[in-house]
């Protein structure tokens, strides 16, 4: 049986990479063979390609084809195969943070992003993809707290952050049943919980 594709998105500082290790944790805990993977990265040439991303400057669209070129090779050697041998992926991002990031952020038109994501994906999508949302405020107040160097996409301004922030609400209004938002002000415990209920609903 095909496995399933699970993603986690959110602006920078949402608290997803906890809840990425928990819920991976969780499904082997409900018997499932499990990968956990992330964007832009997840095979070695992605890895060099996400070290570009996070650190180089670049045109706006060299910034895009790159996180379609790592995808489309995410997409060849490990998430496909993968989900055809029936395991399940969990993936920190995929193509929402595409629409987020390169769309709403940095003001990529919308078309060029569905020509890309046709390319490349043929209508393929997650089963499911959870967005740990909360205000800009909040999270640029944890990222500093983190004490990291921050990286190119970290950098940016809160009203960066807010335009991703409202495209991620936006694509959850348009596509509810695939698409969930969580409230990632609640805490740690809180956001299990919630995420249990749901991802139970697949298992
Ligand atoms: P992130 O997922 O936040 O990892 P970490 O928690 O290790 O910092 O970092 C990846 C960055 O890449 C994040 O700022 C969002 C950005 N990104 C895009 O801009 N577009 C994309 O398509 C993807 C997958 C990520």
């Amino acid at each position: 049986m095909r496995g399933k594709f699970i993603t986690l998105e959110g602006i920078d500082g949402a608290g997803k990479s906890t809840h990425h290790a928990w819920l991976a944790g969780f499904l082997k805990s409900r018997g499932k063979e499990v990968v956990a993977t992330r964007e832009p990265g997840g095979t070695p040439l992605g890895e060099k390609l996400r070290a570009l991303l996070l650190s180089e400057p670049m045109h706006l669209e060299t910034e895009a084809l790159l996180m379609f070129a790592a995808r489309r090779e995410h997409l060849d050697k490990l998430i496909l195969p993968a989900l055809a041998a029936g395991k399940w992926i969990v993936s920190d991002r995929f193509t929402d943070a595409t629409h987020a990031y390169q769309g709403g952020g940095r003001g990529l038109a919308p078309e060029k992003i569905a020509m890309l994501e046709n390319w490349v994906q043929a209508g393929f999508q997650p089963d499911l993809t959870l967005v740990f949302d909360l205000p800009t405020n909040i999270a640029c107040e944890r990222l500093v707290g983190t004490g990291n160097a921050p990286d190119r996409f970290e950098k940016e301004t809160r009203e960066f952050f807010e335009r991703v922030r409202h495209v991620y609400l936006q694509r959850a209004a348009t596509e509810p049943d695939r698409i969930k938002i969580i409230d990632a002000t609640q805490t740690i415990e809180k956001i299990k919980n919630v995420l249990e209920d749901i991802v139970s609903n697949i298992c």
